[in-house]
């Protein structure tokens, strides 16, 4: 095995849920060659390779009989600027809040609604991140990934990365491309998206009518605060499904039965059902069952209280997955990755 690549390592501090698992070889990549030498080096010896950025999209069920790959490369830039569009790159292993944050520094907007969001830079295209009325892919140019098929470094443009809700290209053939580095469109003008929830409420209550990029960033960050658990304190990958989009005539059924159902409309005349309220409202908000639960605050959120194996999370998530579809006749996807 190559002299960088160390041996049986806990990937514990590698995933925001905190399972204690262990990758049979472990090494992390700070550049393209050293993600070439590691992918040419387990090609040599056989071994597969599992990528991962942040690990907060991840649960982890079992040891990684695999050398586990951890994007680490660094280097935030700006390539262009009109004096009002700006773009900029990002290396994949630069963790999300941070390139946010250097974003707001440099007077830029585009990104304040994704603030706080846990991950890398590199993981944001594969399911589309989004919150509070943004997805990446609007204000997303073009990423550099590796085709580790051909080894051949591709650019793939917004319509190339077929962005979906919590969907891609990329996740829909994982493995297939490795990401090495996402440019973005920000502006020196912000167009303020406040409409979502809470955000508009929250920076009135602070006295804020005409809000800079940066106050919608602080009134993010503290919506999130409140009913999302920091994975440093307590282990989770935010939203465990997807908001489930499901034919009109199943929703209106629904809502007939229960009438605070919370459902958005979509433009192609499905509906997107909040998860979290169906979940709650089969009594799972809060359950715990040994170290594995389901967040008293925010039902969509399953949490590691420390010791739960990823067998354990991922046995609950088929209680409740199996619960929601007798119940309301829905099913719900995951939308973390399963190893
Ligand atoms: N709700 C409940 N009970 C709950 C949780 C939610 O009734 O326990 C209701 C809320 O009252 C609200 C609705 O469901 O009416 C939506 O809740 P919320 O605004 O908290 O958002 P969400 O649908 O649960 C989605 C994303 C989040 C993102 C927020 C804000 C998905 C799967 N999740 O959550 O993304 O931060 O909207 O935009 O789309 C993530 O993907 O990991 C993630 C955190």
């Amino acid at each position: 095995m190559s002299g960088q690549w160390q041996e049986q390592v806990s990937l514990k501090p590698y995933n925001t849920f905190g399972i204690d698992v262990k990758a049979r070889y472990f090494t992390q990549a700070h550049n393209d060659a050293d993600v070439r030498d590691a992918l040419a080096e387990a090609a040599r010896q056989q071994v597969p390779v599992l990528v991962i950025g942040g690990g907060s999209n991840l649960l982890l069920t079992t040891d990684v009989q695999a050398l586990v790959l951890r994007m680490a490369s660094s280097g935030l830039r700006i390539l262009a600027d009109d004096g009002e569009r700006v773009i900029v790159e990002a290396e994949a292993g630069e963790p999300w809040h941070p390139f946010v944050q250097w974003s707001l520094a440099q007077g830029l907007a585009g990104l304040e609604n994704l603030s706080l969001i846990p991950g890398t830079v590199g993981a944001a295209p594969m399911q589309n991140i989004g919150a509070y009325g943004v997805e990446i892919k609007d204000v997303f140019v073009s990423l550099t990934a590796l085709d580790r098929q051909t080894g051949e470094l591709c650019e793939f443009d917004l319509e190339q990365c077929q962005f979906g809700y919590r969907d891609s290209l990329f996740k829909r053939h994982l493995g297939r491309w490795l990401i090495l580095r996402v440019r973005f469109a920000l502006s020196r003008v912000l167009q303020a998206h406040l409409d979502y929830g809470p955000v508009r409420q929250r920076l009135s209550e602070q006295g804020i009518t005409a809000p800079t990029a940066q106050d919608v960033s602080n009134a993010i960050c503290s919506i999130r605060r409140e009913k999302l658990p920091d994975p440093a304190e307590l282990g989770n990958a935010g939203s465990f499904f997807k908001n489930p989009v499901v034919p009109a005539a199943l929703a209106e059924r629904i809502r007939q039965q229960h009438p605070g159902l919370v459902a958005y409309p979509q433009a192609d005349g499905q509906v997107k059902l909040a998860a979290g309220w169906l979940i709650e409202q089969a009594g799972w908000k809060g359950y715990r069952e040994g170290d594995a639960g389901v967040h008293r605050l925010q039902a969509l959120v399953l949490v590691n209280y420390g010791q739960a194996s990823g067998k354990q999370l991922h046995q609950l998530a088929q209680k409740i997955q199996a619960d929601i579809l007798e119940r309301f006749g829905v099913e719900l996807e995951m939308e973390p990755n399963l190893y």
